[in-house]
């Protein structure tokens, strides 16, 4: 990932500053900001530049961060699909390839985690993803065992 952003000369800015503390699955977390980070990457110009940045989630209990992108976009016929498995994959900046499952992962485990997932685009302009995790432990509801997990 960070050979094809140095290929792309893409910036990348952490506007992260010191701990935020969640109550998420690391490995989930981790599988997340990676697809949407990878995505980012993807689907930017040569010379593009990718903010990561804490969000609001209008929600009590909710910490939300961004990934932004100044790529292609998406239309909103097909942000619409995204999170669906009736999405197609489309071909990166420099032709790279993928399957179309790793949103519709990243939803399902920011959700067994208790939080959402929502994209905001402008074609040609850039992409912003904005994911929700707790700040706390929530006992009074188990949405993991629930949710059941990948579709
Ligand atoms: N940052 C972005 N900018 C523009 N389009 C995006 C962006 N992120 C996702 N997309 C669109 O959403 C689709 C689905 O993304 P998703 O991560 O699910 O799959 P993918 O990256 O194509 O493949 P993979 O399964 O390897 O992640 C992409 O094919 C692309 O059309
Ligand atoms: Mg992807």
């Amino acid at each position: 990932m960070e050979a094809q952003a140095l290929e792309k000369d893409i910036r990348m800015n952490n506007h992260l500053t010191g701990p935020t503390l969640v109550f998420a699955d690391h490995s989930h977390v981790d599988f997340v900001v990676r697809n949407l980070l990878s995505n980012a990457i993807k689907y930017s110009f040569q010379g593009g530049k990718i903010e990561i940045r804490k969000s609001d989630t209008g929600k009590a209990g909710l910490t939300a961060f961004s990934i932004s992108d100044n790529g292609i976009g998406i239309d909103n016929d097909t942000a619409e699909k995204l999170f669906r498995l009736d999405g197609q994959s489309r071909l990166g900046t420099s032709g790279e390839k993928g399957t179309a499952l790793g949103l519709i992962i990243c939803k399902s485990f920011i959700e067994a985690n208790g939080g959402n997932i929502r994209v905001e685009s402008v074609k040609q302009k850039g992409t912003t993803f904005i994911f929700s995790l707790r700040q706390d432990r929530d006992d009074s509801d188990h949405t993991v065992s629930e949710s059941g997990g990948l579709p």
